[in-house]
């Protein structure tokens, strides 16, 4: 995949697609937009004024050019009220272009940086501008055809034809060559976080009998290879030895054994407080015991998804070359039921000694949580901030677009902050010390589970009962957002990769 910036006139530029944009309510097209137009002989203002072309958001209309310009075709891609087009409105007109063009097997095209000059004057950078071009094509281009032996158009035996599905190049079409260094900037760095989210997303989309706790374990040892990282994985007897109860507990009944992964990136000062993200990577949760019912249980696969965004936040830290100090923690178990399975009733002792009554096998996430929380607080951390796919609650309250945020005041102001900015968006919820009374168990230190009301905030209380006073603790429950069954613009069917950006933005911001 090939990312640049030329400098050129928009009427000069030989390609299969050009793609331009118009706001919503603009009649007589300026810019870019204006130019091809003029080159066109008013064919687009002539399907302005027929009502064919609106600007709406989500609007995608392509022109032939016959031979009137170098490019074959003109792409005008609608941005809405141009007083609330942001950042966001241009990721996604980018992602349902690129979407829109790859269906039409185009896999290299040219753009302008859209929101140029307008967005520029509210402050945003041509970085930026640049950087959500290259994050949205990408994230938009990405496909999982890992298992597809028979392409769509291809006849049965025949294999998928990749290099005519997939997106091969996008280069941004600027007139300005002094804004040309900022584009490539923006490009790399939107380039880099597409790359450790789709990465991400890979992992995600592997079925369960492909990815269990140890062949994660696998991907992150390559992963640490390929970035000259530290890696340490805990095996079964490792856990026994450090008697980490809550991920033997809920691992014990899989026939996949339980492992914990721990990853270090050194980019900041030799001394400095390491910044740890934790993941809750359930590679399959059925329920346990307390078993789920079938439908939609496949989804289940994306139960990992916490700690999988943690190693794409990992790629991301060292693609993007953070001056940091980070470690990564993910407990991995498989949830499954069995004669050797835990049950409702048991009660576990945590890695921090804390006894801990079971009362529903499919409360599983906070176990396995429990013992890597009290790991990380042993790293005497800067912060800490936690992903899981942790409850359904989370998904009543936010549905499918934005994380849970529960914790630490400041550092949930800023997730929410960065959330909006990113479009990997974090919304926050309450952590109110009742939420903690109503995990109080009659014969063991906390139970697991909380009943029905509040569902999010008491997983939330529970996960916080592991921390140790005083550290800055966030915890993300991306139950909701982690993966999709519809195609949104910069996300296609299946893992979507949330929180990667999120975190990473977080954390490149200081
Ligand atoms: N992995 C699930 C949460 C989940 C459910 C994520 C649906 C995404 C979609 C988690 O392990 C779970 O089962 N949580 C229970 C907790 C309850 C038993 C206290 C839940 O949310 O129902
Ligand atoms: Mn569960
Ligand atoms: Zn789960």
């Amino acid at each position: 995949m090939e990312l640049s910036a030329i400098k050129a006139d928009v009427t000069e530029v030989e390609t299969a697609a050009l793609v331009v944009n118009l706001y919503q309510g603009v009649e007589r097209p300026a810019g870019a937009t204006g130019a091809v137009d003029a080159a066109l002989g008013g064919q687009i203002s002539e399907l302005i004024a027929d009502g064919e072309i609106t600007g709406r958001p989500g609007e995608i209309t392509i022109v032939h050019t016959g031979g009137k310009l170098p490019a074959r075709r003109v792409v005008v891609v609608g941005l809405g009220k141009k007083k609330e087009c942001d950042l966001e409105t241009l990721r996604k007109a980018t992602g349902s272009v690129t979407q829109r063009l790859l269906r039409h097997r185009i896999t290299r095209f040219h753009t302008v940086l859209h929101g140029g000059g307008d967005l520029e004057a509210t402050g945003v950078s041509t970085r930026d501008l640049a950087q959500a071009v290259a994050e949205a094509a990408l994230m938009a281009g990405y496909r999982y055809d890992r298992y597809k032996t028979v392409g769509p158009e291809e006849e049965p035996g025949e294999p998928p034809d990749r290099e005519k599905e997939q997106l091969q190049a996008i280069t941004v079409v600027e007139a300005d060559g002094r804004k040309l260094a900022a584009i490539r900037a923006g490009l790399d760095r939107g380039g880099n976080l597409a790359d450790a989210v789709n990465w991400a997303r890979d992992v995600g989309n592997g079925p369960p009998n492909e990815i269990y706790p140890a062949s994660l374990a696998e991907r992150a040892r390559q992963l640490a290879e390929e970035h000259k990282l530290e890696i340490e994985v805990l095996t079964k007897r490792d856990l026994e030895k450090k008697r980490m109860g809550g991920i033997l507990g809920v691992g014990q009944g899989s026939a996949h054994e339980p492992r914990l992964i721990v990853l270090r990136y050194r980019g900041g000062k030799k001394n400095a407080r390491p910044s740890v993200v934790v993941g809750k990577a359930i590679t399959f949760d059925t329920g346990g015991i307390s078993i789920k019912p079938a439908a939609s249980m496949e989804e289940m696969k994306f139960d990992k998804m916490g700690g999988v965004a943690a190693l794409g936040i990992m790629r991301a830290a060292a693609l993007l070359k953070l001056r940091i100090n980070l470690v990564v923690i993910i407990p991995s178990a498989e949830n499954m039921l069995g004669g050797t399975a835990y049950r409702p009733g048991d009660i576990l002792t945590s890695y921090s000694g804390k006894t801990i009554e079971i009362i529903n096998t499919d409360a599983e996430g906070r176990l396995i949580l429990a013992d890597a929380l009290t790991y990380a607080c042993e790293l005497e951390p800067k912060e800490v901030i936690d992903l899981a796919t942790l409850t359904g609650a989370c998904v009543v309250a936010l549905g499918h677009y934005a994380s849970g945020a529960f914790g630490d005041e400041r550092m949930v102001q800023r997730l929410k902050e960065v959330g909006e900015a990113t479009g990997d968006r974090a919304w926050p919820l309450p952590l109110y010390d009742e939420y903690g009374d109503d995990m109080k168990s009659e014969v063991a230190d906390i139970k697991n589970s909380g009943g029905r009301w509040g569902g999010a905030s008491t997983a939330a209380a529970f996960l916080k009962f592991f921390v140790k006073p005083g550290v800055a603790w966030a915890h993300l429950d991306i139950a909701g957002n982690a993966w999709t069954t519809k195609t949104q613009p910069c996300h296609p069917v299946g893992a979507t990769g949330a929180g990667v950006r999120l975190v990473t933005e977080y954390l490149a911001g200081g």
